[in-house]
């Protein structure tokens, strides 16, 4: 793809399947997180690389508080040392980090290790990583629709901006699914009205680079019509 629609792109990725990898090498499910996290490092390196605009990765769904809580609290101290330990390397490639969802209920200390996080990395011009903890997409467009002020005046970029808390929010253009699962999980429900959706078998550590690529080749063969016909159809 041309870098200048890259730069324009917002890639969502529902990270799944690190249980079953970890399963099919008798591994623990810890073990299965962890190298979850190794895919994220390089697949936001090449995320940069490749030019992309916007990079979400779905990291912990607020329905994920259900799972048992040795799970849980190994995640979140997953999510907590990646957020200390890749800020430097996140200054140095460009990335800006936000981090979305709900931030009340997370574990002591990690609120304000994201805000140091997304402080730090406040500059980054190359590529605007989101990562999703304690996230809800319907729990979004709930929390936006207790905002409205002015219920005639509203117009969808202003509904945007109230979920998103960007002033140019971005639809997601290309969302993919890894290990086979073929559903949104609840995961930036208003962003994907016309996202194109990417399903792969891959599980999430064995997805890298070449697994991103494809998705995005696959994705620059998309006919993205938004509802309307293409030209040549067009009378
Ligand atoms: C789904 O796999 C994965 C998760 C619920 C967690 C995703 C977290 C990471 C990849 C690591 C931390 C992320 C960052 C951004 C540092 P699953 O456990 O549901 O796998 P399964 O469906 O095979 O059981």
């Amino acid at each position: 793809m041309q870098s200048n629609l890259l730069s324009k792109l917002h890639v969502g990725i529902i990270m799944d399947g690190n249980g079953r990898w970890a399963q099919a090498r008798g591994l623990s499910r810890g073990r299965g997180h962890e190298a979850g996290v190794e895919t994220v490092q390089q697949v936001v390196e090449a995320a940069v690389d490749q030019g992309i605009g916007t990079l979400s990765l779905y990291a912990f769904s607020s329905d994920n508080w259900r799972r048992p809580s040795a799970e849980v609290a190994l995640l979140m101290r997953l999510l907590s040392r990646y957020l200390r330990s890749e800020v430097a390397k996140l200054v140095e490639n460009g990335v800006r980090l936000k981090v979305i969802g709900r931030r009340d209920r997370l574990p002591g200390g990690m609120a304000a290790e994201i805000t140091r996080a997304e402080t730090a990395t406040a500059s980054g011009t190359k590529l605007d990583l989101r990562i999703a903890i304690d996230y809800s997409g319907r729990d979004a467009i709930l929390q936006a629709a207790s905002r409205i002020s002015c219920p005639d005046d509203l117009t969808r970029d202003g509904f945007a901006r109230l979920i998103t808390g960007e002033l140019e929010a971005r639809d997601v253009d290309l969302l993919i699914r890894t290990s086979g699962e073929q559903r949104l999980s609840d995961f930036m429900l208003w962003e994907c009205a016309y996202a194109e959706l990417y399903f792969t078998d891959c599980l999430w550590p064995d997805f890298g680079p070449a697994q991103l690529q494809a998705a995005l080749q696959e994705f620059s063969r998309r006919d993205r019509r938004f509802g309307a016909l293409v030209a040549s159809t067009a009378a």
